[in-house]
């Protein structure tokens, strides 16, 4: 076989580094349809980057269920004994494409199943929790974490305007400021479901549940320090990290727990189980566990293989479902969507997208296509003419009862919900002292960056509603600072 170059029609071409041009010279003409492929080719080598988690890195791996869940699940992927293999991409939430991986952020934790009934993806983050409970607000809250229209800067003012007002935030900032903001490695991190997912077992009988990915490297967090300094010196050190690790044959694995409650718990749990700024404590539902997920194969490709790979929480198999969670029905949406537009409309055809089970629907024609049935199946259904089709025995999954009627409100309010509960619980119970000081630096920082003097009162109130203790600290905090600020503007006379 020949090493030619060849134009992308496989016909070899005269050369790579002289375009043909009227003598030596010359013009370059038109006509040389080898560069003006290189040329066009080139142009277009990027898509659109994720609009949210675009910076990021993954692997390839398996998933091996160690235990029987089978009488809270009829999914194949989650049988005893069953082997899947799997694609993983970790990210962080706000930064862009090249932005440095330690900047302090919520990572995602994504996680592709290439099951026998087709793709599953788990597509979570390393909390439990988010800062919303309502998709119609998510633009609005990601517009605040990302730019200023005219600057291009980010900016305190705006997060802690959003935040503020949007008091159901402040469990998950919580978090995200607290040492899981900063995590030494995504292979040292937890990952979870988030929301809350429908199990459905061979009986027909319906579990809610959630998922929990616990490190088998442990949890490991870096301080703000040592991250500001790893921005700066290695910009991609989580995504080194992961490839470095894999190709030493240092494979990262995560245990697989569920949190099962009964379906019938839901109505009268003392937290609303679908609101996905809550969590449920582990004494009411204890973790059971399923199985191993390892990572042990690089990419061959970035591209191909990682920034084309389309994780959606809308890619559900039989026995598993969706569930009354607002925030979840509106990702069921906007990710195929956003993939559509960002990868083209036949992405799923993609090696990396494409199901290890058969494809077998009416979908035809567009961008890029390349799959197709026979000419004999029949383009339409319902035929006579033997095509596809639907299984009945799905009809009735993934259903749940509701008072049928329509409103715009918010969730409906169990016995202990509220907006700073579980953040207070987290900050006073699970920080320990050296966490709480650790957690009340950050804010401190974070929070001297609001210009605005209503934005930083709200930011304190939302603290003090989090734990009196806490706010008073922060403002005594905060005060401290402008002082020694003010001290320092003095000595170097530039105070006003
Ligand atoms: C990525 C929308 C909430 C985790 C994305 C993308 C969109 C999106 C459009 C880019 C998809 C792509 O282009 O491939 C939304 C909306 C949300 C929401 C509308 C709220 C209604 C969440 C929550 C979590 C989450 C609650 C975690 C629990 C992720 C992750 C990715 C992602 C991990 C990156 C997936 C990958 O690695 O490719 N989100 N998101 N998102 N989102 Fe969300």
């Amino acid at each position: 076989m020949s090493n030619f170059t060849t134009t992308q029609t496989g016909t070899p071409v005269a050369s790579d580094e002289h375009s043909l041009s009227h003598g030596a010279d010359g013009a370059v003409v038109l006509h040389d349809r080898y560069l003006v492929e290189k040329l066009a080719q080139f142009n277009r080598e990027r898509i659109p980057e994720r609009i949210v988690h675009a910076k990021g890195g993954g692997a390839f791996g398996e998933f091996t269920v160690t235990e029987d869940v089978s009488k809270y699940t009829r999914a194949a992927v989650f049988q005893p004994g069953t082997t899947t293999e799997t694609v993983q991409r970790f990210s962080s939430v706000a930064g862009e494409m090249g932005s440095p991986d330690t900047w302090r952020d919520v990572r995602g934790f994504a996680l592709r199943f290439y099951s026998s009934e087709g793709n599953y993806d788990i597509v979570g983050n390393n909390t439990p929790v988010f800062f919303i409970r309502d998709g119609i607000k998510f633009p609005d809250f990601i517009h605040s974490q990302k730019r200023l229209p005219g600057s291009g800067l980010r900016d305190a003012d705006m997060q802690w305007d959003f935040w503020t007002n949007s008091p159901e935030s402040a469990h998950q900032v919580t978090y995200l400021m607290g040492d899981r903001g900063l995590p030494r490695s995504w292979r040292e991190m937890p990952g979870f479901g988030s929301h809350t997912y429908q199990w459905i077992n061979a009986a027909g009988e319906r579990f809610w549940v959630k998922y929990h990915f616990v490190s088998n490297q442990g949890n490991v967090e870096m301080t703000g320090a040592e991250a500001e300094k790893i921005a700066g010196a290695d910009a991609d050190y989580y995504r080194r990290d992961l490839y470095e690790n894999i190709a030493a044959g240092n494979f990262p694995s995560w245990d697989l727990f569920v949190q099962v409650m009964p379906y019938e718990d839901a109505k009268t749990y003392r937290f609303n189980p679908f609101d996905l700024t809550k969590v449920w404590p582990h004494a009411d539902y204890p973790l059971i566990k399923v199985g191993t997920h390892t990572l042990n194969r690089n990419p061959e490709n970035f591209f191909a293989q990682i920034e084309q790979v389309a994780l959606s929480p809308a890619n559900l198999v039989p026995g598993i479902a969706a569930s009354p969670d607002k925030m979840l029905m509106a990702r069921i949406f906007s990710y195929p969507d956003a993939q559509r537009y960002r990868v083209g409309t036949n992405y799923n055809q993609l090696p990396v997208n494409a199901p290890k089970a058969p494809v077998n629907n009416y979908s035809q024609d567009g961008y890029g296509r390349f799959a197709f049935n026979s000419p004999e199946t029949p383009v339409y259904a319902p035929n006579t003419l033997g095509g596809p089709v639907a299984d009945p025995a799905l009809a009735g999954e993934g259903t749940w009862e509701n008072d049928g009627a329509l409103v715009r409100s918010a969730a409906t309010l169990h016995s202990e919900d509220s907006d700073f509960g579980q953040a207070g619980t987290l900050y006073r119970e699970v920080f320990d002292d050296a966490a709480k000081a650790r957690f009340l630096e950050t804010i401190t920082g974070a929070v001297s960056g609001v210009q605005r003097p209503h934005i930083r009162e709200a930011a304190i109130q939302y603290w003090t509603n989090v734990d009196a203790g806490l706010g008073a600290k922060l403002r005594a905090s905060l005060a401290a600072g402008e002082t020694t600020a003010n001290e320092q503007a003095e000595y170097v006379g530039v105070a006003e």
